[in-house]
């Protein structure tokens, strides 16, 4: 992957946060989009800020837990550009809770949007990312798809997993010679409306739990995440770190090997109010 210029890029999730400030970033580069979102009305002011920025733009609404839809709509994107170069597969939920006070459906509905999308949006358009002979797979994962913390056992789950399908994908790219890059993606706390659109375990105070992340945790912008993002897809790298706080938790954990657990759970308890 050589640039952004006249590449076609999809963006999942590109209503918000880090969706929408990698639209911005691949528009200004010169992509061409087709960004799809389940909020509308977010997708709709993504359109308009990447059309003013001259870029051409497809928009639909799409849920990536659908994947008759995702299959249907990667053959629509590649119809109408011609080709598709990149596959940002970003739609994200959070949810909070501990696993005992948690419900079977809260924990399938983390992996059906945050595991199973990325696999749905990968699968959809390898095949077109294969052909475009120049293309590019980055899933987001999270700096929680490298360590565990306590109240988070579904977004863990579901994080660690699409590090694990990634991983694999990148080597099995290498391997068949085929002309795919492959990114994973780790961001630390980014600036978005992640915590605000998150939902808890029954009894749990979600608009506090809201609170403590905008205040304590979400550390880097949206844009700047998306520069950093962009920066690895450029280079190829397989994992890239967003933030100082992914950087340095980065370290700790593999430093200490399963240790991180002791360190980490009870500094987790004190920040964060109760997720049981
Ligand atoms: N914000 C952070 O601190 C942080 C940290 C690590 C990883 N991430 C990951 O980054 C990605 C983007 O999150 P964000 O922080 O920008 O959050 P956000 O809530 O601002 O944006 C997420 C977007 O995904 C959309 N979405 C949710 N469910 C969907 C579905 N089923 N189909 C299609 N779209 C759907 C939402 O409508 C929203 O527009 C997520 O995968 C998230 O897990 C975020």
């Amino acid at each position: 992957m050589q640039g952004f210029a006249g590449k076609v890029a999809v963006v999942t999730g590109a209503g918000s946060g880090i969706g929408r400030a990698l639209a911005i970033e691949l528009a200004r580069s010169g992509a061409k989009l087709a960004i799809s979102d389940v909020d509308v009305d977010g997708l709709a002011e993504t359109e308009q800020q990447v059309k003013a920025l001259g870029a051409a733009v497809k928009s639909d609404r799409l849920d990536v837990t659908e994947r008759e839809a995702f299959l249907a709509y990667a053959d629509a994107v590649a119809e109408h550009f011609g080709k598709v170069n990149q596959i940002y597969n970003n739609a994200g939920i959070a949810f909070s809770g501990d696993i005992e006070v948690s419900q079977f459906k809260d924990i399938e509905r983390v992996m059906d949007v945050d595991y199973w999308g990325v696999v749905n949006g990968t699968k959809a358009f390898l095949p077109h990312l294969i052909a475009s002979g120049d293309g590019h797979v980055v899933n987001i994962s999270s700096v929680f798809g490298l360590f565990s913390v306590p109240g988070q056992a579904a977004y863990n789950s579901a994080k660690f997993a699409v590090r694990g399908f990634t991983e694999a994908l990148r080597q099995e790219m290498i391997l068949a010679g085929r002309p795919v890059g492959v990114t994973t993606v780790h961001p630390g706390g980014i600036k978005t409306a992640i915590a605000r659109n998150a939902t808890a375990a029954e009894g749990l105070d979600r608009d506090e739990l809201a609170r403590t992340f905008d205040k304590q945790m979400a550390r880097t912008s949206p844009q700047r995440a998306a520069e950093i993002i962009l920066d690895a897809v450029r280079k190829n790298k397989a994992r890239v770190l967003v933030g100082g706080d992914a950087k340095v938790l980065d370290i700790l954990v593999r430093l200490t090997g399963s240790g991180y657990q002791q360190l980490f759970s009870p500094v987790m308890r004190r920040m964060l109010p109760p997720t049981r």
